[in-house]
């Protein structure tokens, strides 16, 4: 309509129409084979929106399959470091043990843990890695996993033993645990493609001697990324 009536103005207003319009227009109008390219391009042009509007259909479905549902919650509720303490040689010996609970608020979403290695760090080094067993995790439902960090690892750093000392004097260590998953969503009968979030428990730790300590243990929170690539 709008369109017919731009060709209209032209035709009674030519001059004061700006050059653009008029170069338009006179494809418009052409009659014959320009017609039929004028149709084919809408032909065209329709067949893009069509597929886009199916692409952003997908796209949308995709995102409401991860976000919309509610995020799988991560929590440390318990620690019980039991050693952590240097060598002469630099390497540090420990002994923790967590308490990691994992709760999924959705009810129409399982989840395949096929994946979950756990790491242990220390200001910014690894310093232990363990997998986890893999497990399927039903519709609302909390589970609880106890990954146990014991061993030696030698770790080196300019800071190091000056934030060791600080954090020994307080009693308490700053360790961050690290969760890199693959996981599948189970939707019905439908199960999704792999997924690989991350998740990151920033700990502060006291150290228990004989199963006491000074300081307790807050449960913390663990932040989840689900789109960072490993
Ligand atoms: C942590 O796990 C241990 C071993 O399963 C258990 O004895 C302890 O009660 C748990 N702590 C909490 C706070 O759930
Ligand atoms: C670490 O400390 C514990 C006691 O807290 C001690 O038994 C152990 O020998 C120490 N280990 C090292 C390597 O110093």
């Amino acid at each position: 309509m709008s369109e017919k009536q731009a060709g209209l103005n032209g035709a009674y207003y030519g001059p004061s129409i700006p050059p653009k319009r008029d170069s338009y227009q006179s494809v418009g109008r052409g009659g014959g084979p320009l017609g039929c390219c004028c149709s084919c391009i809408f032909g065209l042009v329709f067949k893009l929106i069509f597929t886009a509007i199916v692409f952003m259909g997908l796209a949308f479905f995709v995102f409401w399959l991860i976000v919309k549902p509610n995020r799988v919650k991560f929590h440390v509720t318990d620690a019980t470091l039991t050693q952590f303490n240097f060598s002469s040689d630099s390497n540090l010996h420990y002994n923790l043990a967590l308490n990691l609970t994992i709760r999924n608020p959705n009810k129409k979403l399982g989840i395949y843990y096929d994946r979950i290695e756990a790491r242990a760090n220390y200001e910014g080094q690894r310093f232990s890695t363990i997998t986890l067993t893999p497990f399927y995790q039903g519709h609302k439902t909390t589970n609880v996993l106890n990954p146990l960090f014991t061993g030696q690892q030698l770790l080196v750093g300019s800071n190091l033993q000056s934030e060791y000392q600080k954090q020994t004097s307080a009693g308490v260590y700053e360790i961050e645990m690290k969760l890199y998953l693959r996981i599948r969503f189970k939707f019905g009968r439908i199960k999704t493609g792999k997924f690989k979030p991350r998740v990151e428990c920033d700990l502060k730790v006291p150290l228990s001697t004989n199963g006491n300590s000074a300081t307790i243990f807050e449960t913390k929170r663990c932040k989840i990324d689900y789109f960072k690539a490993i």
